[in-house]
């Protein structure tokens, strides 16, 4: 969700009313004089690292989940590759991530010293598809000698990954599951949230998702103590308590204290915002639905509406005329991972990924977030109808 694309608009005429992706800017206005007093008791007291905000906001994340162990770690990426450590994941593992997500998710992996096997998205909802994880685990024990040990399941644009089919199929072969709920933080499956869905969750308080901080933070989920201990001394180079003895390999992981006093004063307005954006989300999926692909839509899933995503054949065309019409949009993601240079590495040359390299070629994310007025949101539908028409 990062990297807004600038935007070249080819309409000579000014557009009337400008629609950025996100809007970031007037965040601490929205917050009030609550987040000055927040920040101005962090300077007094000084305990920038693992201050008494960390630990008051993973007991609110706590409540708020209902997950019985919240650790604050320094970014979403980092929160994977904590909860790979915690797990034991490392060399001559497999570790089963959708082809269809941001790089984060594989190179977390890699980070963890692993092996990253591209598996195929579901055509509807395109989250890991459960049948396409197994026949992936089945060619990995056939033609490699890595263990398959863990599934990374990624919450597509705040969408819960479908975890009961995936626990199936992880537990018929050993394998951990860890969610990748950098996405999904505010998203419900049923009455459960998103910290509950899996052994153990990741998520990012990157500023534009669904709970932003000011920086980059990030937090993990689980309701295992002996996990949750783990994660706690890996985030702290690996020492326990305030001891200087590394009992284990650690990083430097931790969450700082101001984006923690940032995300206490985010969290107590983010039931109002996640409303808000479902309203909104609400809106697109009455004026688009039967015009172009809208985002599936359950009375069991719940999404935390990270980003509202079309799919059209057109949407290089439909991009260009939103850009003119003021409009940005955003392309997650224009290119699957088993295409990234970076994972060139770790390819088998098995890989058969059509699902997400047509999702690659048609996905069109639009303006969704608190900040947008009415006359915006009217704006995005007439010229969303407007594309599509011409
Ligand atoms: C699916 C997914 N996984 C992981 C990450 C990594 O999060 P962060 O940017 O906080 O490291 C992101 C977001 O950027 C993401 O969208």
């Amino acid at each position: 969700m990062k990297h807004a694309f600038a935007l070249r608009d080819t309409n000579p005429a000014p557009a009337r009313v400008k629609v950025p992706l996100f809007d970031l800017s007037r965040q601490a206005e929205r917050f009030g004089p609550k987040l000055n007093q927040r920040i101005a008791e962090v300077l007094q007291h000084g305990r920038f690292i693992l201050g008494p905000e960390v630990e008051e906001l993973e007991a609110a994340l706590a409540r708020f989940t209902g997950a019985r162990h919240v650790i604050g770690v320094s970014s979403g990426r980092d929160a994977l590759i904590i909860s790979l450590m915690a797990l034991g994941v490392g060399a001559g593992d497999a570790v089963f991530v959708p082809a269809f997500t941001f790089s984060a998710t594989a190179g977390a992996v890699v980070a963890a010293g692993a092996v990253p096997v591209f598996t195929d998205v579901d055509p509807a909802t395109l989250t890991m598809d459960a049948e396409q994880l197994e026949r992936a685990i089945k060619r990995t024990l056939r033609n490699t000698a890595l263990r398959p040990r863990a599934v990374i399941p990624v919450d597509l644009y705040g969408l819960p990954a479908d975890y009961a089919a995936i626990e199936a199929v992880a537990t018929r072969y050993g394998l951990s599951i860890i969610a990748d709920a950098a996405q999904s933080f505010g998203a419900r499956v049923g009455s459960r949230r998103v910290g509950t869905l899996a052994e153990i969750t990741a998520t990012s308080f990157y500023p534009t998702k669904p709970l932003g901080a000011f920086g980059d933070g990030g937090a993990i989920f689980t309701d295992d103590d002996q996990l949750a201990q783990a994660v706690r001394e890996i985030r702290s180079h690996g020492t326990r308590g305030s001891g200087d003895v590394a009992m284990r390999l650690g990083l430097t992981g931790r969450l700082d204290t101001l984006q923690a006093a940032v995300l206490l004063v985010g969290l107590e307005v983010f039931e109002e915002r996640l409303a808000s954006r479902r309203e909104i989300a609400a809106r697109y999926q009455r004026a688009f639905s039967g015009v172009v692909g809208t985002p599936p839509q359950s009375a069991l899933l719940c999404s935390a509406w990270a980003l509202y995503t079309i799919r059209t054949r057109d949407r290089d065309n439909v991009r260009g005329r939103l850009a003119a019409a003021g409009v940005e949009t955003g392309l997650y993601y224009r290119v699957p991972l088993h295409r990234h240079p970076a994972f060139a590495g770790w390819l088998t040359g098995e890989e058969e990924l059509p699902v997400s390299e047509q999702a690659a070629d048609e996905v069109l994310s639009l303006p969704l977030h608190g900040g947008l007025s009415e006359e915006q949101v009217d704006h995005v539908i007439d010229a969303m109808l407007q594309a599509v028409s011409s």
